[in-house]
């Protein structure tokens, strides 16, 4: 039997969090943290699904049961992906599912969206069906809203384009950044963010004080579209400043945490030229703009505050067919 394998990367959101949901744009990079999905057809009628990575070893689902309730967590996007592309492709087989994580999920580097993304292209391989990328992104981000309610598609993206995206909402601009280096330094807080919790949150906000809020939203956008700028030409001290004032209004959006705040402060002190937290906020992980010569003391400085270094390559390629 015909086997496809095919892996997406991971992301990091670099500017625009939260805005970006309410039609803003965002810049996001891939990270060269990839997910595996490997799939192959079956003769029964049944999907099983193998994914060690969310803590799920065996599944076991006839495909007149797909669709129903009580799917375990770890494996909601898997079958979302299978569900949806049966409603207009399926030929009554059944399918095994493989995913592997070069990554802990816990991480925040965005699990769920790389499945999403790398399923569905595996499936569009394995049944021979030609479809463009932005069909691609439209299916995957169609999933995405289904399963969580919630979210801008960013993450989507970084999977399926890789590199360094400009990118606003529902995917309405896809934009590929010339980023040639990012002199980062990763933290993670050692807390797993809940983001559609963190999302729903900022929209109470919103309703309750639309015109503060939408007062930082267009702040945000302002820094974001300055960094789109900034970023290609490679002028770390400027990225810096406008990480750092990011990180106010994110702060001010009441979405930054005691451990996030203790990383960034220290990862300043310590020489970084900018940082703030990375995605939804309430944990998951920091991002510090850092010239090598500081690289160390600042990693250094991380840890002693309580944060665990990540070691990411950002700007990694999307999604590919492995051989
Ligand atoms: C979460 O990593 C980023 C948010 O902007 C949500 C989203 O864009 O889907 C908070």
């Amino acid at each position: 039997m015909k086997k496809i394998r095919v892996s997406t990367p991971g992301k990091l959101m670099l500017f625009g969090e939260h805005s970006v949901v309410y039609n803003k744009p965002c810049i996001v990079a891939a990270v060269d943290q990839r997910f595996e999905v490997i799939v192959e057809k079956l003769e029964k009628q049944e999907i099983i699904v193998e994914a060690p990575g969310v803590g799920l070893k065996f599944y076991r689902r006839s495909l007149k049961e797909l669709g129903g309730k009580r799917v375990p967590k770890g494996i909601r996007f898997v079958e979302a992906v299978v569900c949806q592309f049966f409603e207009k492709h399926g030929d009554g087989q059944g399918l095994r599912i493989e995913t592997r994580n070069h990554f802990d999920s816990k991480y925040g580097f965005g699990s769920s969206a790389a499945v999403t993304v790398g399923l569905a292209k595996a499936l569009h391989e394995l049944f021979e069906i030609k479809i463009s990328e932005k069909e691609l992104f439209d299916f995957c981000y169609k999933v995405v809203l289904k399963v969580q309610g919630v979210g801008s598609g960013f993450d989507v993206a970084a999977a399926l384009f890789g590199g360094v995206l400009y990118f606003v909402t529902g995917g309405k601009r896809i934009l590929k950044l010339k980023v040639n280096k990012l002199p980062m330094v990763v933290g993670y807080t050692g807390i797993k963010a809940d983001t559609p919790t963190l999302v729903r949150q900022v929209a109470e906000l919103k309703r309750q004080h639309p015109k503060k809020i939408n007062k930082i939203f267009k702040e945000i956008t302002f820094i974001v579209d300055k960094a789109k700028k900034l970023l290609p030409q490679g002028k770390w001290k400027e990225l810096g400043k406008l990480m750092n004032e990011n990180q106010e209004w994110l702060h001010e959006l009441g979405v930054s945490s005691v451990e996030l705040d203790k990383m960034i402060e220290v990862s300043i002190e310590a020489g970084g030229e900018g940082a703030k937290l990375s995605g939804a906020g309430g944990g998951d992980n920091m991002i510090v703009l850092v010239d090598k010569r500081e690289k160390e003391s600042v990693a250094k400085a991380i840890e002693v505050a309580g944060g665990e270094v990540m070691k990411v390559k950002l700007g990694a390629e999307g999604v590919r067919i492995e051989q």
